[in-house]
């Protein structure tokens, strides 16, 4: 039996988990209210924050799990990429925990957990299938041909998607994280009510920056004519941003498909949460015969269920690090 406790602490979630040969057990997460304010995360305050957090979030997932501490058989801890200051509380806690226990320390890759949620719960997909990774940080097509093997097909050459909806949402004046918002009150617009441009980028990459600088004149051209403009055209507008991201990530989803011939699909991330996303992704999957593959909500957004996950495919592997490791603000897949 392998009991792995799983950390994540690398942006403004502070989250522990326990997984037992495979099955999560527990999945806590500490959200960081403190940065709605200022309309982005602060790195300052997230450090402090996950520093408050970490001791009573992984006393919760150990006692949920009705586990007791000196059972766990290893701990895993996100590396990076994401807020150094930040990183460093998971870090340094995981290597405190593995050292008092005398138990193997693992570094588990964000992006890679993203993905690895996958093998969280069934249905799971086989190898090798696409994965369409978006979150606030970053946007890409991986073609995952393991557990710990992935190839970059495709990537934003500027801002993510999940950054392309929290920019327009601070355009439309609401709270960060916006995507959630944006989501919610797209459910209840019309699409088609303002149109805007898709970009025209080669390859499998993307490009969401032109899209903000269209959200932008569009709502400022229209408050000229109508002050009230945002007010009254909310959901419109909301409806509108996102079938475009939508249609951007989609595309090349798509894309990469006929190029690669694989039709086992899957999305991660926290913009994999988004409605109009997963309902368009399904009727594709539809149309083309895609196996597709979405996460429970509670799998998309950051969560340390992915990193214990990831945890536990690399302690089958034996493949440990020592105490000497340390976090890294960017890493590559
Ligand atoms: O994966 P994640 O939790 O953190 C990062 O690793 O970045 O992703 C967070 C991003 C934020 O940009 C947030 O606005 C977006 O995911 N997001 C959504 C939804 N839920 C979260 N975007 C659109 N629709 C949603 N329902
Ligand atoms: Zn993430």
């Amino acid at each position: 039996m392998a009991i792995i406790l799983g950390i994540e602490s690398s942006c403004d979630e502070t989250s522990a988990s326990i997984c037992i040969d495979g099955e999560i057990k527990s999945n806590i997460i500490a959200g960081q209210a403190v940065h709605a304010k200022y309309g982005g995360v602060v790195p300052e305050l997230a450090s402090r924050a996950h520093q408050q957090n970490i001791i009573p979030t992984v006393d919760q997932a150990i006692r949920e799990a009705k586990v007791h501490k000196n059972e766990i058989d290893a701990v895993a801890f996100t590396r990076g990429p994401g807020l150094l200051g930040s990183l460093l509380v998971g870090t340094s806690f995981a290597k405190s925990f593995a050292l008092a226990r005398n138990i193997p320390l693992i570094d588990v890759n964000h992006m890679q957990a993203h993905i690895l949620a996958h093998f969280i719960e069934d249905p799971k997909p086989s190898f090798p299938f696409l994965c369409l990774t978006v979150s606030g940080g970053h946007t890409q097509i991986v073609l995952v041909k393991d557990y710990f093997e992935m190839e970059l097909l495709g990537e934003t050459l500027d801002d993510a998607a999940g950054e392309a909806f929290d920019k327009t949402a601070k355009i439309l004046q609401l709270p960060y994280p916006g995507g959630p918002l944006v989501d919610k009150y797209a459910q209840e617009g019309n699409p088609d009510a303002f149109s805007l441009p898709e970009p025209q980028i080669a390859d499998l990459n993307f490009s969401f920056s032109g899209l903000k600088t269209a959200i932008l004149y569009l709502v400022q051209k229209h408050e000229k004519e109508n002050p009230d403009f945002l007010q009254e055209n909310l959901k419109d507008v909301c409806a509108s941003v996102q079938a475009r991201i939508v249609s951007i990530l989609l595309n090349k989803v798509k894309k990469a498909a006929k190029q690669t011939g694989i039709k086992d699909i899957a999305i991660a991330g926290g913009v994999s949460a988004n409605s109009g996303l997963r309902s368009a992704l399904l009727a594709m999957g539809d149309r083309y015969k895609w196996n597709v593959f979405i996460p429970k909500f509670e799998y998309c957004t950051d969560n340390a269920a992915m990193i214990a996950i990831a945890g536990y495919h690399k302690y089958l592997k034996q493949d440990f690090v020592g105490q000497e490791v340390a976090p890294l603000a960017r890493l590559h897949l």
